[in-house]
């Protein structure tokens, strides 16, 4: 890549550093500038990776000229203030996921982005990793015949602590947003489309929000998913696909690195997709791809996809009448 594209990023918390990690590996990438509320995580973030700009506030890091695209790493909650700000600003943004807390803020960032001829993209890392890559390849050339069924979940067992993101629901808390948004995400993937009928049921903890959430979708044609994911419970975060002639298996489909294919009668065959670095560094070369061509939206993961996605967690959302403060 030849031209250097120059990343800021706005919020220093845990992802933060995976992500500039990421920026690392990429030669065409360099980190301008980081901006955080809380000074000690800017001065972590900015030192550790050797960072011109460190701000203290958000507003120096949109109004740095030299900065060509930001990225959101702040909690769920503050995306559409902080995006919108971005945007305003003409800067183009990597938001993390979920992109908004619903569908409507989604909608108008999307629109601020397109009129203002600037790139947006949810930062959904996983689909730009090898492995699922060569996963849609396979599911391109039919490999496993018409495929009927999805099953995945992503569960971890998190201490409780009402203040923390996961549970706090001023931070936009709850599995489904967080961790059920993946599995739904990779279903879409696959189905290319969204579900037509949407079952769902959710254990609301005390700070309500869901601990526990799964979700049965039926499609057009008949296809089905089953899709589940918890802050409360370890599960197998693996993702299987079943077609008319057999089955792919992709195990720890939230940083795959192998596919099983297994057809009738035959052995069992093995794929091995290791990626480089912490694996952010696949979106963020995506994002550079499009910038240079002049690109305001990816191919891989475009912004009505991330709409239908946000569309459907609303509808989950309102079978549990799941409002977050401020909705
Ligand atoms: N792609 C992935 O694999 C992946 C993995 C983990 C998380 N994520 C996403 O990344 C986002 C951030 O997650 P994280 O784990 O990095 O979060 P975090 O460390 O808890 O917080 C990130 C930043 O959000 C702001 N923030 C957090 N709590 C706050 C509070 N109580 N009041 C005001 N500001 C607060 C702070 O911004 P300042 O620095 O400006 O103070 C903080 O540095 C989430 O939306 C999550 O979905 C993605």
């Amino acid at each position: 890549m030849s031209k250097i594209i120059k990343w800021g990023i706005l919020g220093c918390g845990r992802i933060a550093h995976k992500f500039a990690e990421g920026l690392r590996v990429l030669p065409g990438a360099k980190l301008e500038a980081v901006a955080s509320k809380t000074e000690r995580k800017a001065e972590d973030l900015g030192k550790t990776f050797g960072v011109k700009k460190i701000y203290n506030n958000y507003e120096g890091l949109v109004n740095n000229h030299a900065v060509d695209v930001i990225y959101i790493a702040t909690t769920h909650n503050f995306h559409y203030q902080n995006a919108l700000f971005c945007l305003t600003h003409g800067k183009h943004v990597l938001c993390e996921k979920p992109i908004t807390l619903n569908a409507d803020q989604a909608e108008d960032l999307i629109k601020t982005a397109r009129n203002n001829n600037l790139f947006l993209m949810e930062a959904m890392w996983t689909r730009f990793l090898p492995c699922i890559i060569k996963l849609n390849e396979l599911i391109e050339q039919d490999i496993i015949g018409e495929i009927k069924h999805i099953t995945a979940d992503f569960g971890i067992n998190r201490e409780f602590d009402p203040k923390i993101r996961a549970f706090n629901p001023e931070l936009g808390g709850g599995a489904l947003l967080d961790l059920g948004i993946y599995p739904i995400n990779f279903a879409r993937m696959v189905y290319k489309q969204s579900p037509c009928k949407i079952k769902s049921s959710a254990d609301i903890g005390i700070t309500k929000v869901d601990e526990k959430s799964c979700y049965l979708f039926e499609y057009e044609n008949g296809q089905t998913a089953m899709l589940s994911s918890s802050y409360r419970l370890l599960m197998t975060h693996e993702a299987f696909i079943f077609g008319t002639k057999g089955y792919l298996k992709i195990p720890d489909f939230y940083h795959p690195t192998k596919i099983v294919l297994k057809l009738e009668a035959k052995p069992k065959k093995i794929f091995r997709f290791p990626f480089k670095s912490t694996g952010y560094n696949y979106e963020a070369l995506e994002v550079m791809k499009c910038l240079i061509s002049n690109q305001i939206e990816s191919k891989i993961m475009p912004l009505n996809e991330t709409l239908e996605i946000m569309k459907t967690m609303d509808i989950i959302r309102s079978q549990w009448n799941l409002k977050y403060p401020g909705e």
